[in-house]
């Protein structure tokens, strides 16, 4: 994708190339948040930046706080997320700078998603309102005065896991000399290297099933064995996090609520635009999450991968989202619909294959004979099994770049506990 020649829109993200501190191009998204979207269907309306403008001389006189963070976002989990709540809090607007290929590559090894994927992502959570492609890895002198003049950035905001450039120094230590550095802490139970993990483990499970063929003791829940994904989960779900991640708006009157329904495991560039599109078609998107029971009874015991909870914060972090329903049935019953006022109900043409589904009852067999059910074309074609494969391909990759990292913290706890000792 040529990022260079000129301005171009798409996906409702306005990017406009800029010649930042070498190569660096920036994308500004001026989606406001989801609930502007509401009942007014304004996704086709191209945002420029005569529209930022104009918001922001209406609503503020006082100066907005502008913060910056920025980060690779490679398998991007709810922890990201969630940090880049955090981030939003301390400042009315959140700019996110998305670190390119090439400097991860240089740095830590080869990321798993490609520009694209971490770039739909990051765009796609509801806190973010600017981000700029392909920042350096490192935040040097003369990309923090492009920060701080060009972007009008105040702030410098980074978790408060150690971050060391390749020659041990510090990589926000610039940031804080100048006083222009906020911290937030990092979001237990969950890490990429954990995800990783996960993954592994369910594809060593599933090879053991294939080496014993006893497919009844994989694949049917019912059968008493557990969603392994789910089990080796740290998180530990808080009606307190649900609520941080929530709009807490129900559809206003009138609205037309659309309905879609999934695993959502391992929340990936395809489900932010297969979310989208469906939002689309109506004026509140209600997402019913499968619980771990469905999932695995589909699927196999080795998924989902991510526990439903964490697979519910995923999609609720997501701009295109109004609310979810954490552990939705498999087949969409007349009653659902009356209670939710669904007047819509869609499906990707792209979904993951569900091998244990066969002899199954139609689960959009009721919206179907209302005729209220919708076949989505799917914008991308990644399913969560593509992902996953990803990850096991460049797994080595992974590991090492992950070694490193945890060396550089040891030395750093060490170092601060010899210093704090004496
Ligand atoms: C809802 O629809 C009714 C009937 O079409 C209309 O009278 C009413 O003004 C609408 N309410 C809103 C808030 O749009
Ligand atoms: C139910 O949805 C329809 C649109 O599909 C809307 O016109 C109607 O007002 C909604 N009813 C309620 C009670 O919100």
């Amino acid at each position: 994708m040529d990022y260079e020649s000129n301005s171009w829109i798409r996906d409702g993200v306005y990017y406009y190339p800029q010649f930042v501190g070498g190569l660096m191009l920036t994308a500004a998204l001026l989606g406001l948040s989801s609930s502007y979207f509401g009942g007014i269907g304004l996704f086709s309306l191209p945002y420029i930046r005569s529209d930022l403008g104009i918001f922001h001389k209406k609503k503020c006189q006082k100066k907005r706080i502008r913060v910056f963070m920025d980060g690779c976002f490679d398998l991007m989990h709810y922890g990201h997320a969630n940090a880049l709540r955090q981030a939003k809090a301390l400042g009315d607007e959140l700019v996110v700078g998305v670190i390119s290929d090439e400097e991860i590559i240089a740095n830590k090894g080869p990321p798993v998603l490609s520009i694209e994927e971490r770039l739909a992502l990051v765009s796609g959570l509801k806190w973010v309102d600017q981000v700029i492609v392909n920042v350096p890895y490192a935040i040097t002198e003369k990309f923090m005065d492009t920060l701080f003049n060009e972007h009008k950035i105040d702030y410098i905001v980074h978790g408060d896991d150690p971050c060391y450039l390749p020659d041990g120094t510090d990589a926000y230590a610039l940031a804080k000399e100048a006083g222009r550095y906020k911290q937030i802490k990092r979001t237990e139970g969950v890490s990429s290297t954990d995800i990783v993990g996960r993954i592994l483990s369910s594809i060593n499970d599933n090879k053991a099933c294939e080496d014993h063929s006893d497919t009844i003791l994989c694949g049917d829940p019912s059968k008493g064995s557990q969603p392994k994904g789910a089990r080796i989960s740290q998180f530990l779900p808080t009606s307190r996090r649900i609520v941080q991640f929530s709009n807490g708006k129900g559809p206003g009157p009138n609205a037309s609520v659309v309905y879609i329904d999934g695993a959502f495991d391992l929340f990936h560039a395809g489900h932010v635009e297969i979310l989208k599109s469906a939002r689309q078609l109506g004026d509140f998107l209600l997402v019913g999450i499968h619980s771990d029971q469905t999932v695995s009874s589909c699927r196999g015991s080795n998924y989902p991968i991510m526990h439903l909870h964490e697979r519910s914060l995923s999609v609720l972090a997501c701009r295109y989202v109004d609310e979810v329903i954490i552990g939705a049935p498999w087949e969409i019953t007349a009653d659902m619909i009356t209670t939710f006022n669904i007047s819509l109900v869609v499906h990707g043409t792209v979904a993951e294959s569900n091998p244990l589904l066969v002899g199954k009852n139609d689960q959009y067999a009721v919206p179907k004979s209302m005729g209220i059910f919708r076949m989505l074309e799917s914008p991308k074609s990644i399913t969560t099994t593509s992902v996953a494969q990803r990850i096991i391909a460049n797994h080595e990759a992974y590991m090492k770049r992950n070694a490193k990292k945890a060396e550089s913290e040891k030395k750093y706890y060490a170092e601060k506990t010899h210093v704090s000792g004496d």
